[in-house]
């Protein structure tokens, strides 16, 4: 029997400083006429020098795991979506493994830029189906450690921030009813940080030149975004057989109002059933797929039996989606 699995709690955890489009204009030669019109982003949060991946991470855990009326010691895996981990080893997984006391999880992270947190949903799945009762998938990104300010085509665009889901065993007829993942390494060139790996090591010169920030052909991404956001969805929704008139609430990848929109239009999904919240992160890459369920969960409300439409693209490039059916929590 094929075991269903589904979201039992969602958490997150936003950064307190926001750093506004005005404040951005006084810093560098932008305006925020372009960037609301180009982006739809209004702000988005920073966060403190002393705070890292695990430690936004850690908060959203906890309160997931909360919701999910789950202990620590419960979970058996922590997958943990980021590509600003703490540190390039050990993983930020292991690192939030000891910060929540998951004393019985094994951990690992999971690189896919912004579609991270939907691998992290399809992995984390099987990893049920195969017999594990409690998952933990994280989806944080603190890009603001890896973005040039002095580049005003980038960091006007990305925020920090940090989301969880727990998974487990539901109902039958609930839970992930279908995912969809992908990449194209063709386009590797297209979003990267170039250095700091074992390729381009860190040197003085590197430092000095002000080589070792994200990289991003905008345009590229743009168009990559609007493809696959479109084909992802049509695959997923015709995997579930499920109408996109079906979907209670389509939360795509908070990255571009404008590509969010043309995925919207594309889907014919009405403004009600569709979150954005973009304006008030800006890019939080990860996280920004589960900052938003979470969002819902607590703002908006989800009844058992709606069904969630998930999408990301990002870094690799990758992307994917997921129907989730929600509710079927078994007691
Ligand atoms: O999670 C995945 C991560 N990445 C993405 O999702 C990014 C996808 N791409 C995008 O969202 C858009 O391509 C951007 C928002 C990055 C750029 O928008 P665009 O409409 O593609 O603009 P553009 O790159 O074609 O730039 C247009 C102009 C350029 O000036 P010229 O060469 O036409 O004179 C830029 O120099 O806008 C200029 N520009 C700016 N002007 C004011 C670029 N950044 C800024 C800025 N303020 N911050």
């Amino acid at each position: 029997m094929i075991t269903n699995v589904g979201i039992l709690g969602t958490g997150k955890a936003i950064p307190d400083y926001i750093l506004t489009n005005a404040e951005l204009e006084e810093r560098m030669d932008t305006t925020d006429e372009w960037i609301t019109s180009r982006t739809g982003i209004k702000e988005r949060r920073i966060a403190p020098p002393d705070v890292a991946a695990s430690d936004l991470g850690a908060i959203a855990a906890k309160q997931a795991l909360d919701k999910a009326g789950a202990s620590p010691e419960e979970i058996d895996l922590i997958i943990v979506a980021t590509i600003t981990g703490d540190m390039p080893f050990p993983s930020t997984a292991c690192i939030i493994q000891d910060k929540i006391g998951a004393i019985n999880a094994s951990a690992f992270d999971l690189s896919a830029g912004c579609s991270g947190f939907v691998y992290g949903l399809d992995v984390g799945q099987n990893m049920v189906r195969g017999g594990y009762q409690r998952v933990l998938v994280i989806g944080v990104d603190l890009l603001s450690r890896v973005t040039d300010y002095e580049d005003r085509s980038t960091c006007v665009l990305f925020g920090d921030g940090a989301g969880a889901a727990v998974l487990g065993p539901v109902a039958e007829g609930y839970g992930i009813i279908s995912t969809d993942i992908g990449a194209d390494g063709s386009g590797a060139k297209f979003l990267q940080l170039p250095v700091g790996g074992s390729r381009n090591p860190i040197t003085p010169s590197i430092l000095a030149n002000r080589e070792h920030y994200l990289r991003m052909s905008g345009n590229e991404v743009f168009k990559f975004a609007v493809r696959v956001m479109e084909d992802s969805t049509e695959r997923v929704l015709e995997k579930a057989r499920i109408p996109s008139k079906d979907i209670a609430w389509f939360i795509p990848h908070q990255a571009n109002v404008r590509i969010i929109r043309s995925a919207a239009v594309k889907l014919k999904i009405p403004d009600e059933n569709l979150y954005i919240n973009v304006d008030r992160y800006g890019n939080t890459s990860a996280a920004s797929i589960p900052i938003a369920l979470d969002e819902i969960v607590e703002e908006k409300g989800i009844s058992d039996g709606d069904n969630i439409l998930v999408v990301g693209f990002g870094a690799g490039l990758t992307w994917g989606s997921a129907i989730i059916r929600w509710g079927g929590v078994m007691k």
